[in-house]
C-alpha cells in the first residue's frame, strides 16, 4: 500500500487515459451491469479539469480512478467511475480514492450536495463512513442529463417503470447543510460536558457519573 500514490489526477496522467476506459467497461462487463462506457477523451477532460483522483504504483503502473461531474447548475455533485484494478482490490484504496474526491469536491463545490447510486456493497459502506445517508431517488438532482447516464444500464427499463422514482440502485446523499448543522451540535455537546466535568471536579463530586 506504501507504494501506492493516490492524488489529484494533472495532466501527466493523460497517458493513462485509454487504460482508465478499458478498465471501466472490463469492469461494468463483468459485474453485468452495462454502465455507459467512458472514452478517453472524457477521462482526460476530467484530468483536464482538476475533476479526477487517480491511484498508481511508484513503478508507473495504474491501479484505480474516480472523477467528479457536476448536475443541475452545480447543486449536486456525483463522485464517479470509481474503479480499482482487481489486482489491488481488497486493500483499502477505493476507501482513499473516494475520501479525497469527497474532500476535493467540497472544496470545489462548497454548496453543492453529494450523491451517488450505487449497487456495490463496498461504495456503500465507503459512503457511509463519509456521512453519506441512504435516500429516495426524489432527493436527487432531476437533472436529464444525469439520468441520461442510466439508458445503457441493464435495468434502464426498471427505472422507466418506475418512473424515476427508485430503482435495482440505491440513492446516497450526504448534505453539507445538514452535516454543519450536525458538528455544531456535537461540538457544542462536547463542549458542555467538558465545562460540565470541569464543575464536578471543582465541586469535589466524585458520586455524579456523565
Ligand atoms: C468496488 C471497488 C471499487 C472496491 O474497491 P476496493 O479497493 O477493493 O475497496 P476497499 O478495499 O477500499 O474496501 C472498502 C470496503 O468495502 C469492503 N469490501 C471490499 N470488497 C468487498 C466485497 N466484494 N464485498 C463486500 N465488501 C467488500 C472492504 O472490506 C471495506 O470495508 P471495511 O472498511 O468495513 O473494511 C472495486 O471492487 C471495483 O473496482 N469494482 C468494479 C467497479 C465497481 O463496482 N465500481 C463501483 C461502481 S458504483
Amino acid at each position: 500500500m506504501d507504494s501506492i500514490v493516490i492524488q489529484i489526477a494533472s495532466s501527466y496522467h493523460v497517458e493513462y487515459a485509454h487504460d482508465i476506459s478499458y478498465l471501466i467497461e472490463e469492469s461494468a462487463k463483468k459485474r453485468g451491469t452495462g454502465i455507459a462506457k467512458r472514452s478517453p477523451s472524457y477521462i482526460i477532460q476530467k484530468i483536464n479539469e482538476r475533476k479526477a483522483i487517480i491511484a498508481v504504483t511508484r513503478q508507473g503502473e495504474l491501479v484505480g480512478f474516480c472523477y467528479i461531474e457536476s448536475w443541475g447548475n452545480t447543486k449536486y455533485v456525483a463522485n464517479s467511475g470509481l474503479v480499482i484494478h482487481h489486482k489491488f482490490r481488497n486493500q483499502g484504496v477505493a476507501k482513499k480514492i473516494k475520501k479525497l474526491a469527497f474532500h476535493h469536491s467540497i472544496k470545489m463545490f462548497p454548496e453543492a450536495k453529494l450523491f451517488g447510486l450505487t449497487t456495490s456493497l463496498p461504495v456503500m459502506k465507503i459512503n457511509s463512513e463519509l456521512g453519506y445517508e441512504p435516500v429516495t431517488f426524489s432527493e436527487l438532482t432531476d437533472d436529464d442529463a444525469f439520468w441520461k447516464g442510466c439508458q445503457s444500464c441493464v435495468n434502464y427499463e426498471i427505472l422507466q417503470t418506475k418512473n424515476r422514482s427508485n430503482c435495482l440502485c440505491t440513492g446516497m446523499l450526504y448534505n453539507p447543510a445538514v452535516n454543519k448543522e450536525k458538528k455544531k451540535y456535537f461540538w457544542n455537546k462536547s463542549k458542555w460536558l467538558s465545562r460540565w466535568a470541569t464543575i464536578k471536579n471543582k465541586m469535589g463530586d466524585n458520586k455524579l457519573s456523565i
